[in-house]
């Protein structure tokens, strides 16, 4: 009986610690850099892509932190680290940073990365639906066109 309990308290410090121990996420928001005013007017709001909405980059945002799991990856906020690259600068190894391209980039997939020794299967290997791929597409499109 000591011995089950021992195990379970065992096993729960492990659940907690793969949890990451509650509200311990680093606070890897974004820096709000100032846009440089290089268009001339100031946009009072990000011209988003044809066919994306702000509702889409909200859903996607929980996309990449949730179901779509991205972030095991990518990192929170989608800076990148070793499995995967930053999406939050404006250097693309396999696609132009267009909306359509992330888009297809997300459904295909990275079979043969650049500069990453593992790959990315298509949808990041979740079992996301069409449209959260169009939604989390939005959200990466956003982080690398200042938001
Ligand atoms: C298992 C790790 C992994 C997961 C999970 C993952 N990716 Fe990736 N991702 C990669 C790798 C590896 C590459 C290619 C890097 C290279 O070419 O060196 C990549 C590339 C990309 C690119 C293109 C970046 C570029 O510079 O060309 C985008 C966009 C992207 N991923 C988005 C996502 C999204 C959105 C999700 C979630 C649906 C996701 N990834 C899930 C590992 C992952």
């Amino acid at each position: 009986m000591k011995d089950l309990m021992r195990y379970t308290s065992i096993l729960l410090i492990f659940v907690l610690a793969s949890c990451g121990g509650g509200d311990s996420a680093p606070p890897a928001e974004e820096a709000q850099e100032p846009a440089p005013a290089e268009e001339g007017m100031a946009a009072p709001a990000m011209d988003l892509p044809e066919g994306v909405t702000a509702a889409m980059v909200a859903e996607g945002e929980t996309v990449f932190t949730g179901a779509g799991i991205c972030f095991t990856c990518h990192l929170e906020g989608g800076v990148g680290g070793p499995l995967a690259p930053d999406l939050t600068d404006d250097v693309w190894l396999n696609i132009d940073g267009s909306y359509e391209s992330i888009v297809q980039n997300i459904m295909t997939g990275v079979p043969e990365p650049v500069e990453h020794p593992g790959l990315m299967l298509p949808k990041g290997g979740a079992p996301i639906t069409d449209e959260q791929v169009n939604a989390v597409a939005a959200y990466v499109w956003t982080l690398s066109n200042g938001s």
